[in-house]
């Protein structure tokens, strides 16, 4: 696969150089935020001092006769807060919309230089980065903006996932893609109204003969929904250097779903979630941080193998060659935390 990052150039005459490496700072949460309340403005710099990413939202969930107040509100925060380390994102109205060119025309021109990355929602073909990269080239050189405005896609629809490796491939500037289940069940026409999670409904059997259900001779048990696409979506991520994120769990006072739906997308390789409730910005960084024992025997094993190869008995497990780099990628992450 030609890699975009092999052939970089500047899309637009006096625009910054492309993206030649994705920043990896400390990304377990994208918390959401609605600029165009007053309140959650006063709150963000207590906000941003817990979480890892901020981000102001312009689409889904606020309504059209608000749209104007939260593109002016994410100004104000661009032009007035000090968000320290966070960083500041924002999520665009969708491609399809009427908002989003004044979205793009005036966050560029306003906070060009404060932004670090712009969501795009419903995300179908490389046609649509390649649209936002010209796009953002002329607006960053109109600008004079130095530094590239980074683009991550949500992979919301059928067509979306269908055509995800081409959208992880398409531009130098992708620096991600995180999960959308609400839109993706409704794209695919599933019969949830959940917002990602599990449902009690998607379930698997065993056989009559299983002894394991004195009552019915059977065990049920629930599958997760997510799986597959989420699956495609971190093998097409990680094959194109960009950061796979799960997305939003609706169910806001279920903590303990919360943390599984997020476990599960972290053990699959995701770098980290949204957060919907500032809740959710602790159950984030517990679960995409690595468990301090996992990590402790990680280290043991990269000590006790210094050239990564053969094969050793750890605490009574087989390492070898792989597990070294499995037991490295921990250890990476935990020391990029800690730093
Ligand atoms: C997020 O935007 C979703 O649709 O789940
Ligand atoms: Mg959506």
């Amino acid at each position: 696969m030609r890699n975009p990052r092999d052939f970089l150039k500047p899309l637009c005459v006096g625009a910054p150089d492309p993206v030649t490496e994705i920043p990896f700072p400390p990304s377990r949460m994208i918390h959401f935020f609605d600029a165009g309340n007053e309140k959650m403005r006063a709150k963000l710099p207590d906000i941003a001092a817990k979480a890892d990413i901020v981000l102001g939202n312009l689409e889904d969930a606020v309504p059209v006769d608000r749209k104007e107040a939260a593109r002016a509100g994410l100004v104000e925060v661009g032009k007035t807060i000090d968000l320290g380390s966070t960083q500041l994102w924002t999520r665009v109205n969708a491609l399809d919309s009427p908002w989003v060119l004044e979205d793009l025309t005036t966050l560029v021109t306003e906070i060009g230089d404060k932004l670090d990355v712009i969501m795009v929602p419903k995300v179908e073909g490389a046609w649509d980065i390649h649209y936002m990269d010209r796009l953002l080239a002329q607006l960053e050189s109109r600008a004079g903006i130095e530094k590239p405005i980074l683009v991550h896609a949500i992979l919301e629809t059928a067509q979306g996932v269908t055509n995800v490796e081409e959208i992880a491939s398409a531009s130098p500037r992708m620096q991600g893609m995180s999960f959308g289940p609400a839109d993706l069940a409704a794209s695919r026409r599933m019969k949830t109204t959940r917002v990602g999670g599990g449902h009690p409904g998607y379930q698997t059997i065993t056989d009559p003969t299983s002894a394991d259900d004195l009552e019915t001779g059977r065990v049920r048990s629930q599958q997760d929904l997510w799986h597959y696409s989420i699956g495609r979506m971190v093998d097409a991520c990680t094959a194109n250097g960009i950061l796979p994120f799960y997305g939003p769990f609706g169910d806001i006072k279920d903590t303990v779903a919360c943390e599984v739906q997020f476990r599960a997308a972290f053990l699959m390789g995701c770098v980290g979630t949204w957060s919907l409730h500032p809740v959710q910005i602790d159950i984030a960084k517990k679960v995409f941080s690595p468990d301090p024992d996992e990590v402790l025997f990680a280290k043991k094993v990269i000590e006790a193998i210094p050239d990564g190869r053969g094969v050793h008995m750890i605490d009574g497990k087989m390492q070898d060659d792989a597990t070294w780099k499995q037991c490295k990628v921990m250890v990476d992450l935990a020391q990029m935390l800690a730093e």
